[in-house]
């Protein structure tokens, strides 16, 4: 039996991945307890999951900070110890070769001036985030279903102990291939006869970092998107536990 892991969540929808971590935490299958989980979205099913489950929660409202950006952003709207020249230096999330559009609705077209509206917006709800979460001492910070990106602004201050990563990402697809945030579609409209989720930890890339987990099924001649999908969160509800409590083992 491992030490149990104090875990933090993040997510921004119905949150059935959270909830398959809940029911492990609470049948004592995996030794870890949630401490808070946090959205990036006011008034979603997940949170209300969370809440009858007796778990702290909050909400860092990104579509109205991002809005609020649009106006301008000032030195002093960003965090204090927020370093551009740095972020760009770390970042690899987008590259004057991303297209418009891309990177979960950003209205980046890849030029530097969108890049750094990109970066300090960005990083500008992360430090809302990390108001909170640096208010419990986690071991492990789990996105399930979490969709926003995060810059190396956020990563360095929940990794602090180099080398040592203590993000988590579930993602829909068998990376590295279909990485974005449409992993079923992808894999389903390219024809695929093999889909599958991962696990992994969160690196300066997009869907990058190192794998700790895969699970995959077959599809059938017939099966629909909506199949596709089925057949994958079923397999995410086993997997994102079981990779919980691998990182709990290894400690
Ligand atoms: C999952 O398919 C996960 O892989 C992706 O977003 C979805 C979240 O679903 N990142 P839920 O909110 O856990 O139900």
């Amino acid at each position: 039996m491992a030490k149990t892991i104090h875990v933090g969540t993040l997510i921004s929808g119905g949150g059935t991945n959270l909830q398959a971590i809940i029911d492990a935490c609470s049948r004592g299958s995996i030794d870890a307890k949630i401490c808070f989980t946090g959205s990036d979205t006011p008034g979603i099913k997940g949170l209300e999951r969370a809440q009858r489950s007796g778990i702290d929660t909050f909400v860092v409202d990104y579509t109205k900070i991002i809005r609020s950006c649009k106006h301008g952003i000032e030195d002093a709207d960003l965090p204090p110890d927020f370093d551009l020249g740095e972020i760009l230096e770390k970042q690899q999330l987008v590259t004057p070769d991303t297209p418009a559009g891309t990177l979960g609705g950003a209205s980046s077209d890849g030029s530097m001036e969108r890049i750094a509206f990109f970066l300090k917006s960005r990083a500008m709800a992360e430090k809302k985030l990390l108001d909170h979460i640096l208010a419990h001492d986690i071991d492990l910070l789990v996105l399930a279903g979490f969709m926003r990106v995060l810059t190396p602004y956020f990563i360095d201050r929940i990794n602090t102990v180099s080398g040592r990563y203590k993000i988590m990402n579930i993602h829909p697809a068998l990376l590295p291939s279909f990485p974005g945030t449409d992993g079923y579609g992808d894999t389903f409209r390219y024809g695929c006869k093999v889909g599958g989720c991962t696990v992994h930890f969160v690196d300066y890339g997009e869907d990058t970092g190192p794998i700790i987990g895969q699970r995959a099924f077959e599809i059938e001649a017939g099966d629909t998107l909506e199949d596709v999908k089925r057949k994958g969160l079923e397999r995410e509800w086993e997997l994102y536990p079981a990779c919980i409590q691998a990182f709990a083992d290894a400690r």
